[in-house]
């Protein structure tokens, strides 16, 4: 056969059952991308003879004859086609891996389709953007600002950098590379929710042509881990292995195979032999905690960080200001109810997976998908005993991460692999292993009270949460910690009490997730809070206004924290009300609905603290260039996030020069200082900060230089259009840079920033829905979020943010749930079944910004990146609430979980 690819004529034979998806990367069109290989993501799409189709379902010997076209011929020979062109200038994308196949699906519709992108669309999904910047490069419109004069880059919408690369589909991530001499990691994982392996038989797995090691807990390290990654390793527990003798959940790893190739691999999977002792396994978090429970972790202790394994409790905390009880017993109003969170998953279409090898001077290197290289470059230097100058831990551009990739899932085995074997390895976990294998968000119990007096202030709140952290203990304490602090820190309140208590159960491990425990715990307080006003006849704005933080109050939730670095940099959130308020009231398009449609407005707002607590450090250097540009390095990664425009927004403007005279070099442990993480927001406010300092002191330092050689006052010096200037007199960056070398010294700066103090952002969502109370079917008509992000470095950007978090939120809310049977079975683990939302199921959000200027971050800056979800959920049961009358306490909310209530209420 002979395949066509781009006009080009490949005469190669793909495998007996290959797809067209692995034979087209086989090639090198990298741009043909997986996300699921099962046909429900299209981040694979190709055109077939001009059709887009999936090309993970198309055989390839079925593409024989016909004419194919990847992401990288789209455009012939006339460079950029314009649906490439088109998502450039409308910022289509934010991580950009599943745009290759979003652009081919869009260049092929016709004018009829483009009248009904939600269905022309649906076989194409976009984690990050919530659609509506896809929307725009369809229609053509131009969201980035065209050119920007040297030192005005921060607060313009300029474009990522890598954006010429991403539609082109030659942005390289995880695995677009080609290794020499590779060999292939598949995991044998446990069926059982808990048990103890006795033995492992691993020779007809041997036998296997192709196979070159088997590796099991004997030949894993024996010291314990926690998959978690923080700059303190006191905040998780030491509750794991790279391989352990006791499974702990449906998906464990069990054992790798290291082989030539996949299929080899997975053969010797299958012909491992286990022999497991079953134990009692305890799926129920309720029961976990109960008297006379099965212990998961019999053997750790407080030395472990484990708080008390024989209850099966890994964190718990307890702390009461003024008297809860009391105040009750004596409020005006009081409301009391039981919420529950359910089990949803980041669902990054790029999922987790690396490479590692050694090189000749005997460094482990680890290419890897993470949000965390250094400190996952320190756990293996841990684990394998070497020095910190033998592991590199890298990332190129990662597929997503919304906190799942804060963990450490396979670089450790990745490392033991390539180290036994000496050969380069691979492991890319497929989309079940990511469902059954990875983290989820913890689903948690909250059971509130609160109470209000008759002028609606508030008097009591008391939280007390069960939170279910699955089999292992990473991120349980501080999730829980942060779930039950700024959700009533927001609020001024005389009496507040919490009680948590983060359990194991033999369930896949919860994990880091945008919002980290915020959006559990929101869910009951902004109930609450609308309850209670409507109790007392107040609006739910006015309540809020009337008890909210404002500066100079103490931001309060017990028990006390140890960390006390917490400021208003800057205060937005009463103006977020205002604006969602004003919004909500202005006129809109009027829904044509019949009286079967009950209609509802919502609204819910966050605090959230600009960086996680306890340090994150990031280390920026940045140095003068030959040609008078500069070379930018930094450790934070860029997911979709934006930092890596943001970075070179803040350089530009401090140097007073351009965006693209800015090179940026990223995430990589050989290059640069530390970097605690690209998570809790802090690419922009710690990282960026670090930039904004590096910056400054070379500016300094270019100015001294300047005024040296004119023999006059530094004071004197300014930098103005990439040059020195001092009344009359201006030397340019690059003549500076030839000063430099006459002198052998060159110009180079370093910035670093500890992430303290803190500052706070605030977001405000609110929602209008219309319920059909005879179908329990919801739409949303008017979607409205209030962001104060201080000066936003981005306006393009930080919108696509803000509309990402809410879209994403809105699946959790609405439809996605993870599924576990009796056994601790995932059962829905693939797409389809689990329901992520496609273009046609999530509204446009009218996103604001309320102007602040933080004096903490860089530039004025603050974080905006997880907090757009956390209001969702709970902006949403409000807005039922007031729609339907009925408080549902367990999302998502699905027509069939709505209907019962219902009917029970409006049947005739
Ligand atoms: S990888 Fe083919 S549709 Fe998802
Ligand atoms: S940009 Fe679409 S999945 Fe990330």
């Amino acid at each position: 056969m002979s395949l066509e690819v781009n006009g080009t004529l490949f005469p190669q034979e793909p495998r007996a059952g290959q797809c067209l998806r692995t034979f087209l990367r086989e090639l090198g069109h990298f741009g043909v991308k997986k996300g699921c290989d099962a046909g429900d993501c299209g981040a694979c799409t190709v055109l077939l003879d001009g059709e887009p189709v999936h090309s993970c379902l198309i055989p390839a010997f079925r593409a024989g004859g016909r004419a194919v076209t990847t992401i990288e011929g789209l455009g012939g020979d006339h460079g950029a086609h314009p649906m490439q062109q088109a998502f450039l200038d409308a910022q289509g994308f934010q991580c950009g891996f599943c745009t290759a196949g979003m652009i081919l699906t869009c260049a092929s519709l016709n004018q009829a389709q483009r009248t009904d992108l939600g269905t022309a669309l649906k076989g194409n999904i976009c984690r990050c953007t919530g659609y509506r910047a896809i929307e725009d490069a369809i229609l053509g419109k131009t969201n980035v600002e065209e050119r920007v004069e040297p030192g005005a880059a921060f607060g313009r919408s300029l474009p990522a950098p890598a954006g010429p690369e991403i539609v082109r589909g030659q942005a390289r991530y995880t695995f677009d590379t080609q290794v020499d001499g590779l060999l292939h990691v598949k995991l044998l994982r446990s069926p059982h929710a808990h048990a103890r392996i006795v033995a492992i038989d691993t020779s007809e797995a041997l036998g296997v042509a192709g196979v070159h090691a088997v590796l099991t807990h004997e030949d894993a390290p024996s010291v314990l881990i926690s998959t978690a990654r923080h700059e303190k390793d006191w905040m998780d527990p030491e509750d794991t292995r790279i391989l352990d003798d006791v499974v702990r959940f449906v998906g464990q790893k069990v054992a790798a195979v290291v082989a030539e190739s996949e299929a080899a691999a997975e053969e010797a999977c299958r012909r491992l032999k286990v022999d497991y002792e079953i134990l009692p396994a305890l799926i129920d978090p309720e029961q976990a905690m109960a008297p006379g429970a099965p212990v998961i972790h019999p053997d750790r202790t407080a030395a472990n960080r484990v708080a008390d394994a024989r209850r099966n409790l890994v964190a718990e905390t307890h702390g009461e200001y003024g008297d809860v009880a009391a105040a009750l017993a004596t409020s005006a109003v009081t409301y009391e109810a039981t919420f529950h969170s359910h089990r949803v998953q980041h669902a990054a279409l790029e999922t987790h997976g690396g490479l590692a090898w050694l090189d000749d001077d005997g460094v482990l290197n680890v290419r890897t998908s993470t949000q965390v290289p250094f400190l996952t470059r320190r756990a293996l230097s841990d684990i394998f005993e070497l020095p910190m100058d033998k592991v590199r831990v890298f990332c190129e551009r990662v597929g997503g991460g919304f906190g799942g990739k804060q963990e450490m899932f396979v670089e450790d085995i990745l490392a033991l692999a390539a180290l036994k074997t000496g050969r380069p390895v691979k492991l890319e976990l497929t989309r079940e292993e990511q469902f059954i294998a990875t983290s989820t968000r913890h689903p948690m119990r909250v059971h509130i009270k609160a109470g209000a007096d008759a002028d609606g202030k508030l008097t009591a709140l008391q939280l007390d949460v069960l939170s279910n952290t699955g089999a292992y203990g990473n991120h349980a304490g501080p999730v829980m910690f942060h779930a039950l602090s700024e959700s009533i820190a927001v609020y001024n309140c005389p009496n507040k009490r919490v009680d948590g208590f983060a359990v194991y159960t033999n369930t896949v491990p919860s994990g880091a997730f945008r919002g980290y425990g915020l959006p559990q715990t929101l869910i009951a307080v902004e109930a609450a809070i609308d309850e209670l006003a409507r109790q007392l006849g107040i609006s739910p704005y006015d309540m809020r206004r009337r008890n909210i933080v404002k500066p100079g109050d103490a931001m309060l939730s017990p028990p006390p924290s140890e960390f006390h670095d917490v400021l208003y940099g800057s205060y937005g959130l009463d103006r977020c009300l205002d604006l969602v308020e004003r919004a909500m009231q202005a006129d809109g398009p009027q829904p044509d609905l019949s009286p079967e449609w009950l209609i509802g407005d919502g609204v819910a707002l966050t605090m959230i603290d600009t960086v996680p607590p306890a340090g994150h450090i990031a280390d920026a250097t940045i140095a003068l260039n030959n040609d008078g540009g500069f070379d930018l390095t930094v450790g934070t990664a860029e997911f979709g996030n934006g930092t890596s425009t943001v970075h070179r927004q803040i350089a530009a403007t401090t140097l007073a020069t351009t965006v693209d005279r800015i090179r940026l070099r990223q995430s990589d442990t050989a290059h640069g200082g530390h970097d605690t993480g690209a998570y809790g927001s802090a690419g922009t406010f710690v990282a960026g900060k670090a930039t904004h300092e590096a910056a400054m002191r070379l500016a300094t330092e270019l100015k001294a230089a300047a005024a040296g050689a004119w023999l006059c006052d530094t004071a004197s010096c300014l930098l103005d259009d990439e040059a020195v200037v001092s009344g009359v007199r201006r030397m340019s960056f690059a003549e500076l840079a030839k000063l430099a070398r006459e002198h052998g010294q060159p110009f180079a700066a370093h910035g670093n920033s500890g992430g303290t103090p803190r500052s706070v952002g605030f977001n405000v969502q609110g929602f209008r829905v219309a319920v059909n109370k005879g179908t329990g079917e919801l739409r949303i008509l008017r979607s409205v979020q209030a962001a104060d992000a201080g000066i936003v470095a981005n306006p393009m950007q930080c919108r696509g943010q803000v509309e990402g978090g809410v879209a994403q939120a809105l699946g959790a809310a609405l439809y996605e749930e993870m599924v576990i049977d009796a056994d601790g079975r995932v059962t829905n683990p693939k797409f389809r079944d689990y329901h992520l939302p496609s273009f046609a199921d999530v509204p446009r959000t009218e996103v604001f910004f309320a102007e602040t200027s933080d004096t903490i971050g860089p530039l004025g800056a603050k974080s905006m990146s997880e907090s757009p979800y956390n209001p969702v959920a709970a902006a949403l049961g409000n807005a039922i609430a007031d729609a339907t009358g009925i408080r549902f306490t367990a999302p998502p909310f699905k027509p069939d979980r709505l209907f019962p209530a219902l009917y029970e209420k409006f049947r005739r």
